[in-house]
């Protein structure tokens, strides 16, 4: 996790720094600091007359921003941080850059320096003065031992010497005229502007100033100066690489008028469904060339395995249902986390697809290396162009729901379930299994969804006005079957992670087996409920909690005109194929947990303990 920026270019950086932050905050927020390069014009033979000057804070980039308004900040080349804690904790000392003993060196760094505690002992014994507690601090001591006129020789020494991962940006007093930088498995991208070039974790960082970027890859250094760019691969070669352009627009990555960037992404959904069908699904046309996969090779799948974190993990459960149904190849989904670890059975003919909608997620990238290294083939559905799980990934399928600023998924999640549904239609058709008829059906309501996602969204006050009266509940328990299941797991993780409410997602048939023992009249049953063929089974266990005076909200489906009868309130989203209420649940329950989180003063985008991309394991 953490969020860096760099500036080096002819404008003054600390509000480039400050701005570029505050659109990294998702990545980690407990603490911030900024560094730049300013001249005090007094030479000698000593100095160049540069300097480093630092500050750094425990809380907000906002609190930074406004311990450094007085300060004087002048200078054109600057590297910032927000860090999310790993080692040490989220004080003002801990906070980044860290500085080596002369002051001359700074350092921001994103991930985890393994062998750290080895390497801190051995510069103690060299003279090395430390203040912090993180890992971080042994790069800028490592790179002042190793630095002899050319701070990229002393990084590409550095990267020999340390295991594990980080994105490291350096400034250096003595060079004011260049930044020095390097990768190993965390994201960096540069940004190639018109008055500067930067370097940053991710692209919404600087949209504002620019739209062409490169990616860094594994192992490599940087050069980075105000007028041009070096890469140096691992084995110190410089490397040739264009710079490509994005088409995302800066008030993508802006709250544009809505109160925080979840309610925001949670209305851009009708939107990004549609952007990540097109060009897919044409009439009843599908396409999937980006799959690299011939008819002959998808009819011989004897399995898929879907690997995936969070929320990506339920979009997988998801497409588990539509992809064993529709196809009938059978679907093993798994956590990341667990994956890596288990010394996989990668079988022949087996396909690999490794959801995640940052593409950074360093479980997810560890799980799709181990089943690589093991000969699987491997499919990514990722939302970030150029991310490194893109990269290592034999093909990739784009979601196109723009960048996503709130820490927790919304449209990146309806844009991997689109995807699920249109590959899982998409094998039914190739292996033929899928009924001639009903693969036209279910092609006709997708067309439907993003406007049927539009109507749900036009009823945010009824939602609101349920969250009103249900948000001082300490218990809920989100009840869902087959389809219903994966939005019941998806619907109490948003609950958790914005709100801080004990919220737990179980299959209805379940409930006897062991939660229902929490239920009294201090908890809330969320039934997804929808007309389905589970939809009788669903109601015999919404009964069974009622019977335990649990207070029951229900996502039923129009025209149900008895739900009322089982639920003390009720949201109905608009009807559809049983398939398809996948999707259409989730949205009523993205909007209550927001309202419900909203009532409890938390703050949404950025919810305690949590960050966008788990770059650290
Ligand atoms: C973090 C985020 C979750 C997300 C998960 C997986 O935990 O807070 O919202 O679902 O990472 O992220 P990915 O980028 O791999 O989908």
């Amino acid at each position: 996790m953490c969020g860096i920026i760099a500036y080096i270019g002819s404008r003054y950086c600390k509000d480039i720094i400050i701005s570029g932050l505050k659109r990294l905050e998702y990545r980690g927020y407990d603490s911030a600091g900024i560094a730049v390069i300013s001249s005090d014009g007094v030479h000698d033979k000593n100095s160049n007359g540069c300097r480093i000057i630092a500050a750094k804070q425990a809380g907000k980039i906002k609190d930074l921003e406004e311990s450094i308004r007085d300060m004087d900040f002048d200078s054109t080349i600057g590297i910032g941080h927000t860090r999310w804690a790993t080692h040490g904790a989220p004080t003002q000392i801990n906070a980044h850059p860290h500085l080596d003993c002369s002051g001359k060196i700074a350092v921001v760094h994103n991930g985890i320096i393994e062998n750290y505690a080895e390497l801190k002992d051995e510069l103690i014994r060299k003279g090395h003065k430390f203040v912090s507690e993180t890992d971080t601090e042994v790069l800028p001591h490592l790179l002042e031992e190793y630095y002899e006129g050319d701070m990229l020789l002393a990084m590409q020494k550095l990267l020999k010497r340390i295991k594990g991962s980080g994105a490291i940006v350096v400034l250096n007093s003595d060079s004011p005229d260049e930044i020095i930088a390097a990768r190993i498995a965390s994201p960096l991208i540069i940004g190639i502007g018109k008055d500067g070039n930067f370097l940053a974790s991710d692209m919404p960082a600087v949209l504002e100033h620019t739209r062409n970027f490169i990616i860094v890859n594994d192992f490599e250094t940087i050069r980075l100066k105000k007028d041009g760019v070096e890469i140096f691969g691992g084995d110190g070669r410089l490397i040739q690489r264009e710079s490509f352009k994005v088409n995302w627009s800066i008030t993508s990555a802006e709250k544009s008028g809505y109160e925080d960037f979840m309610l925001k992404e949670i209305f851009e959904q009708p939107f990004g469904i549609k952007e990540t069908m097109r060009g897919r699904l044409t009439g009843s046309e599908l396409q999937f060339d980006e799959l690299n996969m011939s008819e002959d090779q998808i009819r011989k799948l004897s399995k898929i395995q879907i690997i995936a974190c969070g929320t990506s993990s339920h979009a997988a459960l998801l497409g588990k249902q539509l992809i064993e149904r529709w196809a009938r190849i059978p679907v093993e989904v798994e956590v990341s986390s667990e994956y890596r670890y288990k010394n996989p059975i990668v079988e022949e003919n087996c396909l690999f697809i490794a959801i995640t909608q940052s593409g950074e997620t360093i479980d997810t990238l560890a799980a799709i290396r181990e089943a690589k290294s093991k000969g699987a083939k491997i499919v990514a559905i990722t939302n970030v162009v150029g991310s490194t799980v893109a990269r290592e990934s034999d093909s990739v399928i784009y979601t196109h729901a723009g960048p996503e600023i709130g820490v927790c998924a919304t449209k990146t999640f309806t844009a991997q379930i689109i995807v699920m549904y249109l590959l899982a239609l998409y094998f039914g058709k190739v292996t033929g299994k899928i009924d001639a008829q009903r693969y036209l059906k279910i092609v006709e309501e997708l067309e439907f969804i993003p406007n049927k996602i539009q109507l749900i969204l036009n009823e945010a006050a009824k939602i609101k006005k349920i969250a009103d009266h249900l948000y001082k509940y300490r218990t809920f328990l989100f009840l869902g079957r087959i389809f219903g299941l994966p939005v019941a797991l998806e619907g109490a993780l948003k609950l958790k992670e914005i709100s801080y409410i004990h919220a737990e997602g179980y299959a209805g048939g379940e409930m006897k087996h062991g939660p229902i023992a929490l239920t009294d009249t201090n908890t809330t049953v969320v039934g997804i409920i929808p007309k389905d063929f589970v939809y009788d089974k669903m109601l015999s266990n919404i009964e069974e909690v009622k019977a335990r005076h649990a207070t029951i909200f229900v996502i039923a489906s129009e025209g149900d005109t008895e739900i009322h009868k089982y639920s003390n309130y009720a949201f109905y989203v608009p009807s559809s194929i049983e398939e398809l209420y996948g999707i259409l649940t989730i949205i009523p329950l993205q909007l209550f947990s927001y309202y419900i989180a909203k009532n409890l003063g938390r703050n949404v985008d950025q919810p305690r303990n949590l960050a966008k991309s788990v770059t650290v394991e």
